[in-house]
């Protein structure tokens, strides 16, 4: 077996090889002059398992995965799993107006066509995953992000909305505080309101706990309510750390900001590398029983 990590996850790819004691093959990626990309892996692969990690954010990064699975292809692997760490795309899983692109559906037909398996993590919402007809693994990092705010000494966590308590609670139960999570209603792309609500942060070290930061909207608002309440210091965690536009601005509202590392950049202070290890070595040893 043979982990192959696109440039998107070169960091994230090398952590699960050494978790997983498995090799990282070579692969070359580099751009013509015109910004196509060149794809080459290295080593000899035939007959291989092949743990393919490549986050699919931005286009670019998408079109690389499918390179690599064609040279994969190509050199006859075995069985490909494709771990997609951020998927690009997932937030519009459903047609709200006659017309529209399913962004997520497209996108799961087009990486599941050379993929055995695929691995997903912290996917916004589910239904995504009904949208793969080969075998999907969805991966939580919410568990790796718990040890995190334990060894961060954090007393409270809040969710946002109420779609990401379930997040928020099993992040408390690891570090063994309370939780809680906020009304948010979204007021356009980029702004948020975050409804009043009375909660004992008093003098707090608090953690808000989301899926996906963007241009920190959602996460700034819910951070001045809380410290207007008292708390004592606010640190933000999300899995996938997009930071668009002016998001770090927005965000010094925090006292820190830590994501996963499902997307590569200074505030990847948490791998997810463990929690797709424990998930893969269960699947694969279903595989073999
Ligand atoms: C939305 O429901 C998500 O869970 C996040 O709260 C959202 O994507 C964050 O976006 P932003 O940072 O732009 O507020």
């Amino acid at each position: 077996m043979f982990i192959v990590g696109g440039s998107a996850s070169k960091a994230l790819s090398a952590a699960l090889a050494a978790e997983m004691g498995v090799k990282l093959a070579q692969i070359e990626i580099r751009r013509f002059p015109d910004g196509d990309a060149y794809v080459r892996i290295l080593d000899d692969l035939q007959g291989e398992d092949v743990i393919l990690v490549q986050t699919t954010h931005p286009d670019e990064k998408l079109v690389e995965l499918f390179l690599i699975q064609d040279a994969l292809r190509e050199m006859e692997v075995n069985r490909i799993i494709t771990v997609v760490p951020y998927y690009g795309y997932a937030r519009q899983d459903r047609v709200f107006q006659k017309g529209e692109a399913v962004s997520a559906r497209a996108m799961a037909r087009m990486i599941e066509m050379q993929s055995d398996t695929v691995v997903l993590v912290d996917v916004h919402s589910t239904l995504l995953l009904d949208y793969f007809s080969v075998p999907v693994i969805h991966v939580s990092s919410m568990r790796a992000i718990g040890e995190f705010l334990k060894a961060e000494g954090v007393q409270m966590v809040i969710a946002p909305d109420k779609g990401a308590v379930e997040r928020a609670r099993i992040a408390a139960d690891v570090v063994g505080c309370q939780w809680d999570h906020l009304e948010k209603v979204r007021i356009d792309g980029s702004n948020v309101r975050i409804a009043p609500k009375n909660l004992d942060v008093n003098g707090m070290k608090v953690a808000i706990v989301d899926d996906i930061i963007s241009t920190g909207g959602t996460i700034a608002t819910a951070a001045e309510q809380l410290k207007s309440q008292g708390a004592a210091s606010v640190i933000a965690v999300c899995t996938h750390g997009l930071f668009s536009g002016n998001a770090m601005e927005r965000l010094r509202v925090c006292d820190a900001v830590y994501a996963c590392d499902t997307l590569e950049s200074k505030r990847s202070a948490i791998s997810v590398a463990p929690a797709i290890k424990e998930e893969l070595t269960a699947f694969l040893s279903r595989l073999s029983a």
